[in-house]
């Protein structure tokens, strides 16, 4: 496996390369990672890694200065997992109008309305920096595939959007999301969690679950469902930031005819917020 850290090494080592599959990430990788380079491993093409954690799609008071980092484990992982390349640039090789503190000079993708609910509701910017980042990806390493997680609902919605819309020779893979014992969603940040917050953050997908069961029971009134499981959440410690039933085609507020539904929580436990999602065909 080789670990490459330049826009130039990475394009002369891919330059034969006819067929690449890309798994963007920002490290500390989980199985739930794994999970998606092992779909990207299915496709029998060239893997390519990306490890960055983007400064762009973190607001002024988040946790990027906290974010955790972890290289040399996540290299060992995916060379056990079989992965040809590792590209971890610098914040610099990857913005290299960045002048130590702002990247105020970074042309940026503006990413459409729905970036501005639920999770963009409360993170300005978020989704703006992911798109921008992830689109320069792609003309780094102009892979035919890539393969982006569905816990991160939203972000794969507004990804699909941008391979769309800027009518990029894409296919995105979604891969599903990989679960502890407990069904806590795997993620980089649940290393922020103690072991009792652990336990209480399994609650959270409980919760999501018993909004999906009275769906598929009949349920619409979607507002009390959603009322009902904050009720139960707060008590044990969690901030809702949001739970939302939509349509899991156009993230637009589920109405009664849709088929096919999302239900989307965020929520903070102590100061780790965590998202989570599961979805259901009607
Ligand atoms: O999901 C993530 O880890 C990040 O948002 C991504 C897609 C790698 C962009 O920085």
């Amino acid at each position: 496996m080789q670990i490459i850290e330049t826009v130039a090494a990475l394009r002369s080592a891919l330059k034969h390369q006819s067929h690449i599959t890309l798994v963007p990430t920002m490290g500390n990788l989980h199985a739930g990672h794994l999970h998606l380079v092992a779909l990207a491993k299915q496709q029998a093409s060239c893997v390519v890694v990306s490890i960055f954690v983007n400064p762009l799609q973190f607001g002024a008071n988040e946790d990027l200065a906290n974010y955790p980092r972890s290289l040399e484990a996540d290299c060992e992982k995916l060379d056990a997992a079989g992965v040809d390349i590792v590209f971890a640039p610098s914040v610099i090789e990857m913005y290299p109008q960045f002048d130590g503190q702002h990247l105020n000079q970074t042309m940026t993708v503006t990413a459409p309305a729905i970036a501005n609910e639920l999770c963009g509701a409360s993170r300005p910017g978020h989704f703006s920096g992911v798109a921008t980042v992830v689109a320069k990806l792609f003309n780094i390493v102009m892979p035919q595939l890539a393969v982006f997680g569905k816990k991160d609902f939203q972000q794969l919605h507004i990804i699909r959007a941008l391979v769309q819309q800027f009518n990029l020779p894409i296919t995105i893979v979604a891969g599903d999301t990989i679960r502890e014992h407990n069904g806590l969603a795997m993620s980089s940040r649940n290393s922020f969690l103690s072991a009792d917050q652990k336990n209480t953050a399994a609650q959270l997908q409980q919760e999501l679950n018993a909004i999906k069961l009275q769906i598929q029971h009949g349920s619409t009134d979607f507002n009390a469902l959603i009322l009902a499981a904050t009720e139960r959440l707060q008590p044990s410690g969690w901030l809702v930031d949001y739970i939302s039933v939509r349509s899991a085609l156009s993230l637009a507020p589920a109405t009664t005819q849709d088929q096919s539904l999302v239900i989307l929580a965020a929520a903070k436990l102590g100061n780790t917020r965590l998202i989570d999602n599961v979805d259901l065909l009607r």
